[in-house]
């Protein structure tokens, strides 16, 4: 069977969840691989909605094996938090299991993520505050805790006292805030360790014998290209690997064992948080988009920076991504807005034309969007069950969006539902 990766291609919310839980119908294990609980998947299934955060989107599938690799951030009380909703919805949990190499998001993550994100101003992130770039510091610099120490007391009170010890003097001799009190948090995390263990599993293992055993294994990314810590939009990016290398970093597989990856996107481009974003509109356009496609952030309920489709970007994540396949979503959300436009290149300020994704947000402050106009398209295509059903004009601006992504376009959403997805 073969073992696919879906990716986001852009500035993340593409509409990844959707595509796991339609692929994963198909598939008997799901494993995320980077990321922790900014991530916001929504699925839609028997008319209920689902908003994942860190468990993957195969979960509503009850054997499906769903595995949370080393390279994920781990915050203890969002996870149970997501489980016990789910469990209370009927979803059972049982099949989930998390590498114990992954790192723990800690109290001071969430405290620094926040304050330095004051610090920054008027150059702030924007991130979701859910301390993941702090995590990911830890772990660079060996000082993190992983989801061993969190099911280990002993290892946990000591670890505690140590990465506490020094984040308490950053907390109050730098940003002259209060200390944090590490008993209550050994404590409190002792009992998240508790409920947790049952869960611990190596991930690299159970994900290598799925494949072994020629089982459908399916790997869902989180956020998207742009967001990546080198090939986004530096610094105003997340601090893991959302592209499809990072599958294999943060899951424990060889790329040998990878065969199709799959890029999710939208039929335009949104963006949450600050940093650059050449095709984004202004106007009321991007208020109509913005309002038609319910563009508010799953996971901080911010409005979504909107903008017309940009292949420059699309181009980028094909190469990064090695991507065999493209999906795009939210064809449905531009019926009726009448004509479109398309990014096809860059102009940069001595008017030469570049086609290629610069390498730095310096580089693409230089950048004019240059633009083709495309017809539009009318109608409710939410209701259309096969490619041949929609509207002519919409399929054109499909078969361009394909030919400028230079990417074979195979699934097209009309609307958030499993059977709201087209196979081409
Ligand atoms: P993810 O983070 O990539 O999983 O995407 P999100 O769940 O954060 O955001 C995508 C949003 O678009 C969700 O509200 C989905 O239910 C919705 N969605 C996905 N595909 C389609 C589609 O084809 N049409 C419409 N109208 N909505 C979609
Ligand atoms: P999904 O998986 C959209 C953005 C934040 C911010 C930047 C850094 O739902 O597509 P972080 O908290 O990660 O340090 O924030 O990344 N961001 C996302 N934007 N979708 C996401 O995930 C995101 N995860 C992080 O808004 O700009
Ligand atoms: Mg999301």
């Amino acid at each position: 069977m073969p073992t696919k990766v879906v990716v986001g291609v852009q500035w993340g919310d593409e509409g990844k969840g959707k595509i796991i839980d339609i692929l994963a119908s198909r598939a008997e294990v799901v494993v995320r691989s980077q990321g922790g609980n900014n991530a916001g998947h929504t699925v839609e299934s028997g008319g209920e909605v689902y908003k994942l955060q860190l468990i993957p989107s195969g979960i509503l599938y009850k054997d499906t094996l769903c595995l949370l690799g080393a390279g994920v951030v781990i915050n203890p009380k969002g996870i149970l938090g997501e489980i016990n909703g789910l469990e209370s919805r009927g979803i059972s949990c049982d099949m989930l299991r998390i590498d114990p190499r992954a790192h723990v998001i800690m109290p001071w993550d969430l405290e620094i993520d926040g304050l330095s994100e004051k610090l920054r101003g008027a150059s702030e992130i924007g991130t979701t505050k859910k301390g993941i770039g702090p995590c990911y510091m830890d772990k660079a610099e060996r000082s993190g805790l992983r989801m061993y120490d969190l099911v280990h007391p002993e290892l946990l009170a000591e670890k505690i006292q140590i990465a506490g010890g020094l984040k308490n003097r950053l907390l109050t001799e730098y940003y002259k805030e209060q200390p944090l009190d590490l008993a209550a948090i050994t404590e409190e995390y002792t009992a998240y360790g508790q409920q947790l263990a049952k869960y611990l599993a190596d991930v690299s293992v159970l994900a290598y014998q799925a494949i072994r055993e020629n089982k459908e294994v399916l790997f869902e990314g989180a956020q998207g290209t742009l967001l990546d810590i080198d090939f986004g939009t530096y610094p105003f990016v997340t601090s893991s690997h959302p592209i499809s290398g990072g599958v294999c970093i943060g899951s424990g597989i060889g790329p040998t064992m990878i065969d199709e990856v799959y890029g999710a996107a939208k039929a335009y481009t949104t963006r949450v948080g600050a940093g650059p974003f050449p095709t984004e509109l202004l106007d009321e356009m991007g208020d109509k988009i913005r309002n038609l496609g319910h563009e508010f952030g799953t996971v901080t309920g911010r409005p979504r920076r909107c903008g017309w489709f940009d292949s420059v970007i699309m181009r980028h994540s094909v190469r990064v991504n090695g991507l065999t396949g493209l999906a795009i979503n939210k064809i449905d959300t531009l019926s009726g807005l009448g004509k479109l436009k398309v990014c096809v290149a860059y102009e940069k300020a001595d008017g030469s034309i570049i086609r290629d994704f610069p390498p730095t947000i310096e580089e693409l402050a230089e950048c004019k969007p240059v633009y083709e106009e495309i017809e539009g398209f009318e109608g409710a295509l939410s209701c259309c069950k096969a490619y041949e059903e929609l509207p002519e004009s919409c399929k054109r601006y499909i078969e361009r969006l394909e030919q400028l992504c230079e990417c074979p376009i195979k699934m097209i959403g009309v609307g958030p539902s499993r059977e709201q997805n087209l196979e081409r």
